[in-house]
């Protein structure tokens, strides 16, 4: 019978006999899949395993400064690297989405690149790859075939003669969980919404500039935070904020405003396929509305995502 502490116990074994003595680089996320598989790694190799983080400036607010300090603080050594302006450069002028997605995942392949190259003698690429990424990879068609495309990190392997370990690649979402509570990972981490690996990029419709990411990381802290408060985020499957390229017109005291609105999403799903629109009590949408238009300088108009996949996506790109 499958429990997670007999697959714990058998992968660090595992792991201890295919990895010897070697190095082995791994770039975290921050999400439940790359943490988890760190933390196995960590348990068979210790300080052998080299991860790196990376600020691609698309995470949510303090995100990086957060997740980065409870890594150090699970005990793995890492890296963390700000890359926000390499990033930024990278995007800057480019509005279409797999545009995006396709210079965040060239930057984010040189960024890593170079600092694998900097670690002695690294033998080892882990990636935290799961079942069911494995077959979105093999699938043909639409934005889910290269939605995975960026955390792969292309020919690195090749390039840098490293053999590849994926201690999660048997595993659905639910069991990486299970095996990341029977490794004692903090339930912050374990918990999380997913979130896409381009990050804000494809929550900015349009072009994406620092000043944009900062309001749309406003509104979506506020928002999370409130799920958080009010006891829904675990109800939630995922939950975002998305910077529309428009203004709208409002008015303030008894001026007219002519400012930014923003759109929020929140759906409820099992892997992510199909999703259907949460119905957020009204009390919670309204506090949310107001708190966002009082505190986020530059938005003057709150909408709810009403659509569920399919036909539309999650993500707006
Ligand atoms: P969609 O928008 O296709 O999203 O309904 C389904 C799930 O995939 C995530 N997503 C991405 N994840 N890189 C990622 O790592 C991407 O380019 C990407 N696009 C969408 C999305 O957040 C949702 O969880």
């Amino acid at each position: 019978d499958w429990t997670p502490s007999v697959f714990v116990d058998a992968s660090i074994a595992e792991l201890k006999e295919q990895l010897g003595n070697d190095k082995v680089v791994l770039g975290l996320s921050g999400g439940v899949d790359s943490s988890v598989a760190a933390m196995l790694i960590h348990h068979a190799i210790g300080k052998n395993l080299y991860c790196i983080f990376v600020d691609n400036g698309l995470l949510r607010k303090n995100e990086f400064e957060e997740v980065l300090a409870s890594y150090k603080h699970m005990g793995l050594n890492v890296k963390g690297v700000d890359a926000k302006n390499q990033f930024y450069t990278a995007l800057k002028g480019i509005s279409d989405p797999e545009a995006k997605r396709k210079a965040i995942g060239k930057t984010f392949i040189e960024v890593f690149d170079q600092e694998a190259k900097a670690i002695k003698d690294v033998k080892w690429l882990a990636q935290g790859t799961i079942y069911p990424d494995i077959i979105e990879s093999v699938s043909v068609k639409g934005p889910s075939a290269t939605i995975k495309s960026h955390h792969n990190v292309g020919g690195l392997p090749e390039k840098m003669n490293l053999k590849v370990v994926e201690p999660l690649k048997t595993l659905f979402k639910d069991g990486v969980r299970l095996v990341g509570k029977a490794l004692e990972i903090d339930q912050k981490i374990l918990g999380r919404h997913p979130f896409p690996g381009p990050g804000l990029a494809i929550r900015i419709l349009g072009d994406i500039t620092p000043e944009k990411v900062a309001i749309l990381q406003e509104v979506d802290s506020i928002f999370i935070n409130m799920l958080k408060e009010r006891g829904l985020y675990d109800d939630v499957w995922q939950a975002g904020a998305i910077l529309l390229p428009i203004q709208s017109v409002g008015v303030m005291g008894d001026e007219r405003t002519y400012e930014r609105v923003v759109a929020l999403r929140a759906v409820g799903s099992v892997d992510g396929m199909t999703a259907d629109w949460m119905h957020l009590p009204y009390d919670f949408l309204s506090d949310v509305s107001n708190d966002i238009i009082n505190k986020v300088k530059g938005v003057n108009r709150v909408v709810y995502d009403i659509s569920s996949k399919p036909p539309a996506t999650i993500e707006w790109e």
